[in-house]
């Protein structure tokens, strides 16, 4: 698997790098600066979530509905520990309600996306308060991404039902982020098949979504009555043989979180691969275009991929041995991106909108979320401030 993909060189970080110093002060204004908005987000949303992402600089509002709703509450449970302040933490509650009816009902849950939908509400309302409850949701969310997984093509379905010819035995790179919950459910139950389905699928993913240039496909079918390998194509992306930005920071991020859970080494190996082919193709800003392909274009940036990069590198830099040559180069690249995205994407405390972190694709194709605020790009950005200002035991 690893010795079919060419590493390409990392390139150095441009730039001084900041200084520890200079970066507290930024952190600092940083943590306030943002509370000060999920504060005012959390009275206009009131019980209701924003909706993927902003329209014309606003987050339309709806019930618990979609793939995203969990990345407000990701966001009230990040400000909850970062402030201690209990506004926070009641309103992650009546959202984890929400979330048990969503799943009780399996209410839009036809989708792999349960990983993120579980792993930031229910999931840390266990982890952080001991809810009983919430680990009951999040265990029954399991059952249900488990039920998407293939056992001929050794993969979890991204979207839609098994049986439907358009979607059957697609996988997708986004899928990484969604298998923490499976293992998750092995470590709470001992019941092994949660697991087991998680590592086959991500070995699947190693096997055909990443190119041998360490680029990714976003999508990929599996025939799900032979088990074979069919094509890969993209959804979100600019070409089937381009290299979609969030699909990559998906990969550079969820390689690593299943090493976190398998101690597979292999997967730093790969996520470290990602990492290379996405950093060496940033523009002056380090904020990536929307597609890896357009850079030296001016093709729109995605700040969502940049953040979620920027989580996926620091994790990436306490995973690493102090000895590997790259560690120092991953952490200016995450505090390179970060402090770009503070400096020139953060929403202003006196700008219109109700979103956090500017600039963000959703689906370009379709005219979704273009150069808007994503409910995701906001959590990861949000994720990557208490990541570098304090020590944080992630949700994931
Ligand atoms: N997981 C869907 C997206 O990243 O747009």
């Amino acid at each position: 698997m690893l010795s079919q993909i060419t590493e390409e060189t990392l390139r150095a970080c441009p730039g001084p790098a900041v200084s520890p110093q200079a970066l507290n002060v930024q952190l600092r204004t940083a943590r306030e600066h943002v509370l000060e908005l999920i504060r005012r987000h959390l009275t206009e949303f009131g019980e209701q979530f924003p909706a993927e992402t902003c329209v014309q600089g606003k987050y339309p509002l709806t019930d618990n509905v979609e793939w995203t709703t969990s990345f407000w509450t990701g966001q009230l449970w990040l400000a909850w520990e970062m402030s201690g302040d209990d506004v926070f933490r009641q309103m992650a509650e009546k959202h984890v309600r929400s979330f048990g009816l969503r799943i009780a009902g399996r209410h839009d849950t036809n989708t792999h996306d349960l990983g993120f939908l579980y792993t930031l509400s229910c999931v840390p309302a266990w982890r952080l308060t001991s809810n009983r409850e919430a680990r009951g949701f999040s265990l029954l969310a399991a059952d249900a991404l488990l039920e998407r997984f293939h056992a001929k093509a050794h993969i979890i379905q991204a979207w839609g039902d098994l049986t439907d010819p358009e979607q059957a035995g697609r996988m997708i790179i986004d899928c990484n982020m969604n298998l923490p919950l499976l293992y998750w459910a092995t470590e709470q139950t001992g019941d092994p098949r949660y697991a087991q389905a998680a590592k086959a699928h991500v070995m699947q993913a190693a096997k055909y979504l990443i190119r041998p240039d360490a680029s990714t496909f976003h999508t990929y079918y599996m025939d799900v009555v032979t088990g074979e390998a069919r094509y890969g194509n993209t959804q979100q992306g600019y070409a089937d043989d381009s290299c979609w930005s969030r699909g990559q920071a998906w990969g550079i991020y969820g390689f690593l979180l299943s090493y976190l859970y398998t101690g597979d080494k292999n997967m730093v190996a790969l996520s470290k691969r990602l990492a290379n082919y996405f950093l060496n193709r940033l523009p002056e800003d380090a904020v990536c275009h929307w597609d890896l392909a357009l850079v030296g274009s001016d093709a729109l940036r995605d700040s969502s991929s940049a953040a979620i990069a920027v989580c996926g590198l620091l994790e990436l830099v306490k995973q690493l041995p102090l000895t590997d040559p790259d560690r120092e180069t991953y952490q200016h690249w995450a505090v390179k991106i970060f402090v770009s995205l503070t400096e020139n994407y953060l929403t202003g405390l006196s700008e219109p909108g109700n979103g956090l972190l500017k600039h963000s694709v959703y689906h370009l194709t379709s005219d979704k979320g273009v150069d808007e605020c994503s409910s995701w790009g906001d959590y990861f950005y949000v994720e990557a401030l208490m990541r570098l200002s304090q020590s944080w035991k992630p949700y994931w």
